[in-house]
């Protein structure tokens, strides 16, 4: 267990983070912050008094300013708009660079040690604006898409095997869009490769749905985008580094070189424990994966340049 956990952004995707943080009794303090007047302070409340029935002792309260987050060992950082039909997640970018750099500002200036998981889409652009507005390492600032892309895919693939999801081993890298790599030479069903068990037709079916896993939600609930899964992922990151797991998770990481390619974050294999980013594991990929994880680099890097912060 850490101090403090603070949830940036209390809708969909961040009240359900902090009530998960707060069953999994991560931090002591749970701080869920928005700019709405009312809605963290009543999603708080609302939580805090779940504690007695659910039985976790972290404390949840809800917040419009920073005061109340201060000195926090973890932001999870899910402000801003989510997709409606029709949009892809670069639609969202220049309003959410705005949020996501005047929230980064503020946890910067109350939270100067805190490891910032980013949530915001687009996911790996949003990244980079949290990392630039705070100046902290990339040690500390990290994207979640791979952790739920790969859920999805995982998902998938357990239903169509009728196995558990508990034996699927996969890794999807790359940005968090319709270029995302799923790693089929490297998925397993208890070590036995996937490909062993699953025809290749429908293995690219799966990957095809896994790429289209955001959308084919937002067609469904038509007002909004996922938020359960979401919200899992980003508190499966937050477990790790609490807990010191040494846990290897697909994130969103700055890359110095790491697969031939530097200044942008992209989904990679990460070890993440109680200093946050503690590596990146380079695998080997096919020729195919290497050439579809520098196009889904291209399609990070074209919006990363438009972007003005
Ligand atoms: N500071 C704090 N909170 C903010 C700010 C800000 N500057 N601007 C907006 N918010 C809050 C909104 O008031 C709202 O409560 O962010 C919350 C976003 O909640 P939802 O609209 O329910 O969106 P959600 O589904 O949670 O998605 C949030 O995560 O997965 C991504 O693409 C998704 O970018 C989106 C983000």
């Amino acid at each position: 267990m850490v101090n403090k956990i603070t949830v940036v952004g209390a809708g969909n995707v961040g009240a359900t983070a902090a009530q998960r943080v707060a069953e999994k009794e991560l931090a002591r303090q749970v701080v869920l912050v928005d700019i709405v007047e009312g809605v963290p302070q009543g999603k708080g409340l609302d939580q805090w008094q779940s504690a007695p029935i659910e039985l976790y002792d972290s404390r949840v309260i809800g917040t419009n300013g920073y005061d109340e987050s201060e000195n926090s060992d973890i932001v999870i950082i899910t402000a801003g708009i989510a997709r409606k039909p029709g949009m892809s997640r670069d639609d969202l970018m220049n309003t959410n660079a705005g949020i996501v750099k005047a929230v980064s500002e503020q946890v910067a200036r109350t939270s100067p040690n805190a490891i910032v998981i980013v949530v915001s889409n687009p996911l790996d652009v949003m990244c980079y604006v949290a990392k630039q507005v705070t100046g902290f390492p990339r040690e500390r600032v990290l994207g979640m898409a791979g952790v739920l892309d790969t859920a999805r895919y995982r998902a998938f693939l357990a239903e169509a095997m009728d196995v558990s999801v508990r034996d699927i081993q996969a890794m999807v890298l790359g940005g968090h869009g319709d270029t995302m790599v799923p790693l089929i030479s490297y998925t397993t069903v208890s070590g036995i490769p996937v490909t062993q068990l699953l025809e290749r037709s429908a293995l690219d079916k799966i990957v095809d749905r896994t790429r289209n896993g955001g959308a084919e939600i937002v067609s469904y609930l038509k007002t909004g985008s996922a938020y359960y899964a979401p919200s899992a992922g980003a508190v499966q990151m937050a477990e790790a580094i609490v807990f010191d797991h040494k846990r290897i998770l697909p994130c969103a990481a700055w890359l110095e070189g790491e697969y031939g390619m530097s200044g942008l974050f992209l989904g990679v294999p990460c070890k993440l424990g109680r200093n946050g980013l503690e590596k990146i594991l380079e695998v080997e990929l096919t020729p195919a994966e290497r050439v579809a994880l520098g196009k889904s680099a291209e399609a990070v890097r074209e919006p990363m340049g438009k972007l003005s912060i």
